[in-house]
């Protein structure tokens, strides 16, 4: 279906993210009719540049982006056309009169900022932009994390924002939302009556959730070497995997419905304080070693400060302390340089109460595969067919979304970006959200900034220290990570 007419003005224009993500997403959706012919794409950058030099950069990004045969040419020129560029500053006058007459001819239409910059420039971008009147009633922003490196950075920003543009115009992007087998979460939890009866701790033992990667820290080294895994990961992406497997069925799918409820279990989730930070946390750094990208280097070699306490894994063993979760761990685990790159989440289920089997029976498991081979496996017990005596097999029911789909996996992008255009807020995080997610995390990266441990060395392409397997052995021997 065809969106509205819109301006999207992409702050970073010429960034990394834009050239990447953004523009490859908004050709896709393009190409599959979904882009109004009056539409435009407006790059801002510090440096002015014309149309066509930015036309050539756009261009350029695509073809490093994309795969040469979802490039055609007709779509491409008509793409291109759709692309303007404004030399803009973001901390002076520089620029602002002529993005508010470039905007001016699009004065009636949807109107989306795209922050695509660093934060300490989501204030002044945000000023200007009030200064300037630029906000008209179909007006939104769109901000990227990260948002703050703690509940009070995360507070301040809000607050700059906050101040020029409503609540309900702020889309804070994670685009692990934007996913499809992260929204295919809610459909398997809340389209079946089958799993929901059984979605408690009276017959889920634990879960798992995994966001390994293979990649190390590329060409980002100083930004993540001030972040380092859990500010990375795991405030947003895992927790908010987390709050789509723990939480209560929304009423329905209104954007205030569902983070309603994702804020319920944030703030259900069971302080970790000094006294357990070390039972209950893991983390780690990665040295040289060889995984699926080959012979890899250490982190210390690929950041500035050769002494780093930066961590680039990290496990948590989290709770939720609510009536449904009680006594039901969460395992949280996410690394860079990792043995090979898969999110996934398990649903481990409880042992039978009685075997008639002579045999200890393997408890049920719920595997969602995130990426890549995105798919879902219920592992079951069967008979092993045969003759002989009943012995029994484990096996899976397989469904494969590339088997049984035979369609594109959209980037998370393309959603995200026109769902800012539809004004659909669902997979977005709210401001209460975000500092919720802030006050858990805080208290441990206050825990580990006192204890001033070095992180626990683990080699590239393992899976991460060895400390990580003991502690999900630490409540039950048996326990083991999926892999
Ligand atoms: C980003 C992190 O938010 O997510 C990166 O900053 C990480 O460090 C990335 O690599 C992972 O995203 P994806 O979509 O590749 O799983």
């Amino acid at each position: 279906i065809v969106v509205d007419p819109f301006d999207y003005v992409v702050f970073g224009g010429t960034g990394d993210l834009a050239r990447r993500k953004l523009l490859p997403a908004l050709y896709h959706r393009d190409l599959d009719g979904q882009i109004p012919d009056e539409a435009r794409i407006i790059g801002v950058s510090r440096k002015p540049q014309s149309d066509k030099a930015y036309r050539e950069l756009v261009k350029e990004a695509l073809e490093a982006h994309l795969k040469p045969e979802e490039m055609d040419k007709k779509v491409l020129q008509r793409f291109l056309a759709r692309c303007f560029f404004v030399g803009c500053d973001a901390t002076s006058e520089a620029g602002w009169p002529d993005l508010a007459a470039t905007l001016e001819a699009g004065k009636d239409r949807i109107r989306a900022f795209y922050l695509a910059t660093s934060p300490d420039l989501f204030g002044p971008i945000c000023d200007n932009i009030g200064k300037h009147n630029l906000i008209t009633e179909q007006t939104r922003v769109v901000v990227e994390k990260p948002l703050g490196k703690d509940l009070a950075s995360a507070k301040a920003t809000n607050d700059e924002v906050g101040r020029i543009f409503k609540e309900e115009q702020i889309y804070r992007i994670d685009h692990y939302l934007g996913k499809e087998t992260v929204q295919n979460l809610m459909a398997l939890r809340f389209a079946n009556a089958l799993f929901e009866p059984l979605w408690d701790n009276a017959y889920i033992d634990h879960v798992q959730i995994t966001v390994a990667e293979s990649l190390g820290v590329e060409g980002r080294g100083d930004y993540y070497d001030t972040s380092g895994a859990l500010r990375d990961m795991v405030q947003n992406h895992i927790l908010q995997l987390l709050c789509l497997v723990a939480m209560e069925a929304p009423s329905s799918m209104d954007a205030d419905a569902v983070r309603d409820e994702k804020l319920k279990v944030l703030k259900s989730l069971k302080p970790i304080t000094d006294g357990d930070v070390n039972t209950v946390t893991v983390r780690g750094q990665y040295k040289s070693g060889v995984n699926e990208q080959g012979v890899v280097p250490g982190y210390l070699d690929e950041v500035s400060n050769k002494s780093s306490k930066t961590e680039t894994f990290v496990a948590i063993k989290a709770e939720v302390g609510n009536w449904r979760w009680a006594g039901v761990p969460f395992y949280l685990r996410t690394g860079k340089r990792l043995a090979t790159r898969v999110s996934e989440i398990v649903v481990a289920f409880k042992e039978i109460p009685h075997s008639i089997f002579g045999e200890a029976v393997p408890a049920n498991e719920l595997v969602i595969r995130l990426q890549p081979d995105e798919g879902v496996k219920l592992w079951l017990m069967i008979k092993d067919p045969g003759p002989g005596g009943l012995r029994l097999k484990r096996v899976a029911l397989d469904m494969t979304f590339a088997n049984a789909f035979k369609v594109r996996n959209p980037d998370a992008y393309e959603r995200l970006l026109l769902d800012v255009v539809r004004g659909n807020a669902t997979l977005f995080m709210r401001r209460d959200e975000v500092e919720q997610a802030w006050t858990w995390i805080d208290p441990i990266l206050q825990a580990w900034k006192e204890s001033d441990k070095a992180p626990k060395p683990y080699m590239s392409g393992s899976w991460g220290p060895d400390e990580a397997r003991d502690l999900i052995r630490a409540d039950v021997p048996t326990r083991e990570w999926h892999e």
